[in-house]
C-alpha cells in the first residue's frame, strides 16, 4: 500500500522498474558451490543482453538527475544508535532525503526507522530513489555465531554459507539490505585486532571462506526479498598493517599482493559480490582509497568487477591526513576518479564534488558512472518495486533451528590444540563419565557477553548459554564454579578460592583468554599473553596438582608458551556466539568428536609476528636444526633463526587433534605429463581411515611446494582440503584435484605463469603432514 510507485507521477521512473527482468538479478554474481582455488585473473562473464537492458534503464534514470541528485547518490551517512567510528556533525537526515542529498544511511536498524528514512526517499523525494541500509552484520545478525576467524577454523565453507543465510534473513528483517561482510584480508599477524573478523593467514582457505560468504548472504540472486548485498572489504591489503597496528601502512611487493592478498577478494567478487569497501591503509604509498591501481585497473579492469565501491568509514576524508591531498576537494576528487563511488561519512562528496564538476575539475562522466554503479545495485536488489521492510512481522529471535545451525559452527569451529596422557589419569578430554566433582575457574567460564565477540550487531546476550550454564546443566552439585579473576585485573583476591576449588576437585576447566572487545577495529596488542593476571590464576591453579583442560576464548592467536608445557589438555574456542555452552559441552564430553583446524599460526611469542606457514625460503634455512626449540648454542650459528625463541609456531597452520585417530594410506598421484602451457589435472588420491573406536570429522589437507622456479616459491602451500565425517574403522577415499592455477604463481614480471619443475606434495591432517610423493611439470 505504500508502493510509491503506484502513485508516483514520475512515469518515466515507473515504466524503468517495472521493465526491469528478473535476470538483473542474476547480473553481478555467479554461483559455484564447491570450494575452489582463487579463479584465474580474467574478467568475469557478465551477461552482454542483459547489461544492455539494465544500463539503459539506468541510463533513463540518470537523464533526469540534477547534480546534486547524482551526487546523492554517492553520500552515505552513518545514524541511528549503532556506533562504528568516529561521529561528526549531526544532520538533518529529512531534510536531505527530500533533496535526494543522501544514496545510504548506515548503522540505522530495525524495520519502522529504516522505513522511516525510505518513505522519504521513495514519496518525499523528487525521484523516488530507494536507499541502501548498511550494517556490519559479521558473524549473524540476531543470531551470533562464531566469529569470522573461529568460523575459517571449521574449515567448511557449507555451515559459514548456512551462517549468513541466517543472517542475511534476520537483517533484512531489521531493515537492513546491505551488509559489511566479508572481510576477507588476509591475517598473518595475531597483533592485529581485526584477524578475529578474518579467515586468517591463507589465501586458499581465505577464498573458499570468501565465496562461501557471498554465496550465503546472496544466495546468486540479490532480488531475493531475503538476500542482502555483501560488501568485499577492506580492499586492499589492510591485514598487512605494519606491525599489525590498526590503519597503519602497509607496503609489499606487487607479487605478493596478488600471489597472497587478492585471491580473496578477487574470489568474492567472481562470486558475484554486489559491492567492494575500499580500506583504510595505504598501499606502496597510495591509500587504498584513492588507489586507482587497485580499485581501477584490477578491480574493474581486470577482474570486470560492476558493482559499487564505497570507501570505509571517512576513508575519503583521511586521505588529508595520509598526505596526499591538501583539501577536502583534492581528497574528494582523488578518491572518486580512482573508483570510490560512494563516500562513507566524510561528508565530501556531498560538500566538495559539486564545485568540482562545475568547475570542470572531476567530469560529469566520471560522477555519471559512479552513480551507475549505485543504481545498479539498487535495481538488480530490486528495492524500487520493494522498497520497504514489513514492521508487522514476528520477532526474529534465534530459533530452536538456528541455535542448532550455531551450535553446529561453534563445534566445528573448535581445535583441540593438545590432548596429553597425565600419568595415571590418561587423556583429560573427553572428560571421563565418572568425575565425581568439576572445579570450573575463570573468568570466561560465564561470560554471556563476551561469547559473542566483537562486531555483535543485533546480538543479545542474554540469548547466550554459557560453559557454566551448560556444565551446570550436565554435572549438577558435582559443578563448582570460581570466577577467580576478571579477563583484564591485577587484583588476585579470587585466587585463593580458585585454588581452593581446584583442590577440591577431580578435574580442573579453566575458561581464560581475551574479552570480546580486545579484538576487531582499534583494537591492536602489542602483547599476545592471556590479560591481566591470568597466567598467574593458571600457574596457582595447575600448581593445586589436579588435571587440567584450558579452554581458551579468544580473537587471536594467544601466546600460550607456559600453558602449551604444563597443562595437558588445550581446547581453542575462540568467541563461539551463542551456544558457547552447549557446544563446548558436547564436545568436551565428547558426544561429538573436535574437528576444527587453526587457520592460523600459534606463536611462542609476539616476536614471532608476523608468523604464518607459507613462508619463502632464505638463503641460510635452519634445515635440520629443530625449529620446535630455541638454538643450544652449539649449531651453525649463521642460520635463520631468534637466538631466543623458537623459529616454528607452538601450534602450526592447519593443527587440531580430534577423539579419533586418522590414517592416510594409499596415496597416489596421477599425473600424466602434464606441461607448463596445458597443466592438465593432477589427481592426488588417498585413502583416510577412522582407527579409532569414535565417530569423528577430519580435515584432510593437501600442501604443495614448488621446489625450484625463476621466483622464490613457499615452502608449503595449502592447495586442497575435504572436511569428511568418519565412523570407526571407516575408510573414505578423497581425491585432490589440482589444476593450472594451483601450480602458478606471479613471476618477475607480475605475469600468472606454470614454469616447468617438481612440486613436493604433502597431504594429512595438519600443515606438518608427510611428504607424499612428487609430481613434475614439464616444458
Ligand atoms: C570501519 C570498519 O573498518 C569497517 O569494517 C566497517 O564496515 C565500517 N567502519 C562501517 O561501520
Amino acid at each position: 500500500m505504500n508502493d510509491p510507485l503506484r502513485r508516483s507521477a514520475a512515469s518515466a521512473t515507473l515504466a524503468l522498474v517495472l521493465c526491469i527482468s528478473p535476470a538483473f538479478a542474476g547480473l553481478m554474481r555467479k554461483h559455484k558451490t564447491a570450494p575452489a582455488p582463487p579463479p584465474p585473473a580474467t574478467p568475469h562473464a557478465s551477461v552482454q543482453l542483459e547489461d544492455k537492458k539494465l544500463n539503459d534503464r539506468i541510463d533513463a534514470l540518470l537523464e533526469q538527475m540534477t547534480l546534486t541528485e547524482k551526487i546523492g547518490q554517492l553520500t552515505q551517512y552513518t545514524g541511528g544508535s549503532t556506533i562504528t567510528g568516529p561521529t561528526g556533525e549531526k544532520l538533518d537526515f529529512d531534510a536531505m532525503l527530500a533533496k535526494g542529498e543522501i544514496g545510504s544511511l548506515f548503522n540505522v536498524t530495525g524495520a519502522k526507522e529504516t522505513n522511516h528514512y525510505q518513505h522519504i526517499a521513495m514519496e518525499g523525494s523528487r525521484l523516488h530513489i530507494p536507499l541502501l541500509f548498511g550494517l556490519d552484520v559479521i558473524h549473524g545478525h540476531r543470531t551470533t555465531f562464531p566469529v569470522p576467524l573461529a568460523l575459517a577454523a571449521s574449515f567448511d565453507p557449507d555451515v559459514v554459507q548456512q551462517a549468513c543465510r541466517v543472517a542475511a534473513t534476520e537483517a533484512r528483517r531489521d531493515g537492513i539490505n546491505w551488509v559489511f561482510s566479508p572481510m576477507v584480508d588476509i591475517s598473518r599477524d595475531a597483533r592485529w585486532g581485526r584477524i578475529v573478523e578474518s579467515a586468517g593467514e591463507d589465501p586458499y582457505l581465505g577464498s573458499a571462506m570468501a565465496r562461501a560468504y557471498i554465496r550465503g548472504y546472496q544466495q546468486g540472486d540479490l532480488s531475493k526479498p531475503d538476500s542482502v548485498a555483501a560488501s568485499v572489504k577492506h580492499f586492499a591489503a589492510y591485514g598487512a598493517a605494519e606491525a599489525g597496528r590498526d590503519y597503519n601502512t602497509t607496503d609489499m611487493s606487487e607479487i605478493r599482493l596478488r600471489q597472497v592478498y587478492l585471491p580473496p577478494y578477487q574470489a568474492a567478487v567472481d562470486e558475484g559480490a554486489a559491492t567492494v569497501m575500499s580500506a583504510f591503509n595505504a598501499l606502496n604509498g597510495v591509500p587504498a582509497s584513492a588507489n586507482a591501481f587497485t580499485l581501477t585497473k584490477i578491480l574493474r579492469k581486470e577482474w570486470g568487477f560492476d558493482g559499487l565501491v564505497v570507501s570505509d568509514y571517512g576513508a575519503v576524508g583521511e586521505l588529508m591526513k595520509h598526505g596526499i591531498a591538501g583539501d577536502g576537494a583534492t581528497a574528494a576528487q582523488k578518491a572518486l576518479t580512482a573508483g570510490v563511488d560512494m563516500d562513507m561519512e566524510s561528508n565530501l562528496y556531498h560538500s566538495r564534488l559539486p564545485g568540482l564538476v562545475e568547475s570542470g575539475q572531476v567530469p560529469t562522466s566520471v560522477v555519471d558512472e559512479a552513480v551507475r554503479r549505485v543504481l545498479r545495485v539498487k535495481f538488480a536488489m530490486g528495492l524500487f518495486e520493494h522498497p520497504y521492510t514489513d514492521e508487522n512481522l514476528p520477532p526474529y529471535e534465534p530459533t530452536p533451528e538456528k541455535r542448532e545451525l550455531a551450535k553446529k559452527a561453534a563445534e566445528e569451529s573448535f581445535v583441540l590444540l593438545k590432548n596429553e596422557a597425565v600419568p595415571g589419569v590418561g587423556r583429560l578430554l573427553p572428560l571421563a563419565s565418572d568425575l565425581k566433582s568439576v572445579a570450573l575457574i575463570g573468568p570466561l567460564a560465564d561470560d554471556a557477553d563476551d561469547m559473542l565477540g566483537s562486531w555483535g550487531a543485533q546480538g543479545d546476550a542474554r540469548n547466550t548459554n554459557t560453559l557454566r550454564g551448560a556444565l551446570a546443566d550436565k554435572l549438577g552439585n558435582k559443578l563448582t564454579y570460581v570466577k577467580g579473576t576478571d579477563i583484564l585485573s591485577t587484583d588476585t583476591g579470587g585466587f585463593a578460592a580458585a585454588v581452593t576449588a581446584a583442590k577440591n576437585a577431580d578435574l580442573v576447566i579453566l575458561a581464560l583468554g581475551e574479552a570480546g572487545g580486545m579484538t576487531g577495529e582499534a583494537t591492536s596488542r602489542a602483547h599476545l599473553s592471556l590479560p591481566g593476571n591470568q597466567e598467574q590464576l593458571m600457574e596457582q591453579v595447575v600448581a593445586a596438582g589436579k588435571p587440567v583442560v584450558l579452554v581458551l576464548f579468544d580473537g587471536r592467536p594467544t601466546a600460550i608458551p607456559w600453558a602449551a608445557t604444563h597443562v595437558p589438555a588445550i581446547l581453542e574456542a575462540w568467541f563461539p556466539g551463542i551456544e558457547a555452552g552447549p557446544a563446548l559441552l558436547s564436545v568436551l564430553t565428547g558426544e561429538v568428536s573436535p574437528s576444527g583446524k587453526l587457520p592460523v599460526e600459534f606463536p611462542y611469542s609476539v616476536g614471532q609476528e608476523p608468523l604464518y606457514l607459507a613462508q619463502l625460503p632464505t638463503g641460510r634455512p635452519a634445515g635440520e636444526a629443530d625449529l620446535s626449540q630455541p638454538p643450544t648454542g652449539s649449531e651453525e650459528k649463521y642460520l635463520s633463526r631468534y637466538i631466543d625463541s623458537p623459529n616454528a609456531p607452538i601450534y602450526p597452520f592447519g593443527w587440531g587433534l580430534s577423539y579419533g585417530q586418522f590414517t592416510y594410506t594409499n596415496i597416489k598421484i596421477d599425473h600424466s605429463g602434464g606441461t607448463r602451457k596445458d597443466v592438465g589435472e593432477i589427481t592426488v588420491g588417498v585413502d583416510v581411515k577412522n582407527i579409532s573406536s569414535v565417530p569423528g570429522a577430519e580435515v584432510a589437507q593437501l600442501y604443495l611446494h614448488n621446489t625450484v622456479a625463476s621466483v622464490s616459491q613457499p615452502v608449503r602451500e595449502l592447495k586442497g582440503f575435504h572436511r569428511i565425517l568418519l565412523q570407526p574403522g571407516q575408510t573414505q577415499h578423497i581425491d585432490f584435484k589440482l589444476h593450472y592455477d594451483d601450480l602458478a604463481f606471479y613471476n618477475a614480471d607480475v605475469k600468472h605463469v606454470v614454469e616447468p619443475g617438481t612440486f613436493d606434495v604433502f597431504v594429512g591432517g595438519s600443515s606438518r603432514a608427510d611428504k607424499a610423493g612428487s609430481f613434475t611439470v614439464l616444458e
